[in-house]
């Protein structure tokens, strides 16, 4: 079988069922269908509780689309997570591009992060959205560099931050790449670095982000960023099979231990729905 990083940790977020390529998901409060491209079977559970959820997301087009909501469903809502290390609180709200502010398959990422870093150890999160990973690495004690093109995205991190009781992450506007590539130059090493690079991008100086074309280069600036004993967390939704990301990191790490697959989340109705491809990359020390 595959290697499958699942998140076991969640209490208010639960994918209910998939299927017909769709999921249907509790954020706490409020119940969701969302389309998904690799829900391919029959969904398994009660077809009344899909019936039952308080907002649908209708695409309009390749990217975008319109939330159908039943009267009364608030837009923006809080998310807490709790675990034995971590308990965090996110704003969440409806966009226009299906996405709530959050990934619930990453809370498998910030537990390990949580039990791979220690209070100062330095850590940079890239194309780092509403930070997940830079809260739980916060939470923990470790010096937190957040970096994203998108100053909106990096406000929604600092509101999070704020809501999870923590403070001190530097942030960053900027190209990853970029970043990545100056980090380098002066000689700057990290003990842990999460990378979630998308298909495409813009950085706030309008810099192109194209995965095919940059990837080998942002991988070679990373590797040269991990400190001795050090780590890096990599995943990709844009459908790079994991033994490809293995492969490109065991290139620019040879000395790295490296596990790779997929990042899922489990159904309550049984299955496993994967979301992207991942790879966990430890440096000797
Ligand atoms: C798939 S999301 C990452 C999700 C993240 N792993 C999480 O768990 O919250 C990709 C992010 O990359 C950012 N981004 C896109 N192009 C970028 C670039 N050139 N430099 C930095 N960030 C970029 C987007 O603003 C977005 O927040």
């Amino acid at each position: 079988m595959t290697t499958r990083f699942l998140p076991t940790e969640w209490r208010d977020y639960a994918l209910l069922d998939s299927g017909h390529g769709k999921r249907l998901e509790r954020f706490g409060e409020l119940t969701l269908v969302r389309p998904d491209p690799f829900a391919l079977w029959k969904p398994s559970g009660d077809p009344r509780a899909w019936a039952r959820a308080d907002a649908t997301f209708e695409p309009t087009g390749r990217t975008q689309g319109k939330w159908r909501s039943a009267p009364g469903t608030p837009n923006r809502w809080p998310l807490r997570y709790r675990s034995e290390a971590l308990d965090l609180t996110f704003g969440l709200e409806m966009t226009k591009f299906k996405h709530v502010g959050l990934f619930p398959e990453q809370a498998d990422n910030w537990e390990f992060l949580a039990a791979n870093l220690k209070p100062g150890d330095k850590f940079l999160n890239l194309f780092a959205y509403t930070g997940g990973a830079s809260l739980a690495a916060r939470q923990v004690g470790a010096d937190v560099i957040h970096c994203d093109a998108i100053r909106q995205v990096v406000d929604w991190t600092r509101t999070n931050m704020e809501r999870s009781g923590l403070d001190g992450i530097r942030w960053v506007v900027e190209d990853a790449l970029k970043f990545a590539r100056r980090e380098a130059k002066r000689g700057n090493t990290y003990q842990g670095i999460v990378l979630d690079p998308p298909t495409w991008g813009l950085g706030p100086k309008g810099e192109k982000w194209k995965l095919e074309d940059q990837l080998i280069d942002l991988i070679d600036v990373v590797a040269s960023l991990v400190a001795p004993g050090g780590f890096v967390v990599m995943n990709t939704y844009s459908g790079i099979p994991p033994s490809a990301l293995e492969t490109m990191w065991s290139l620019a790490l040879p000395d790295a231990a490296i596990e790779a697959g997929e990042l899922c989340l489990r159904a309550q109705a049984g299955h496993d729905l994967s979301t992207g491809s991942m790879v966990r990359v430890t440096r000797n020390a």
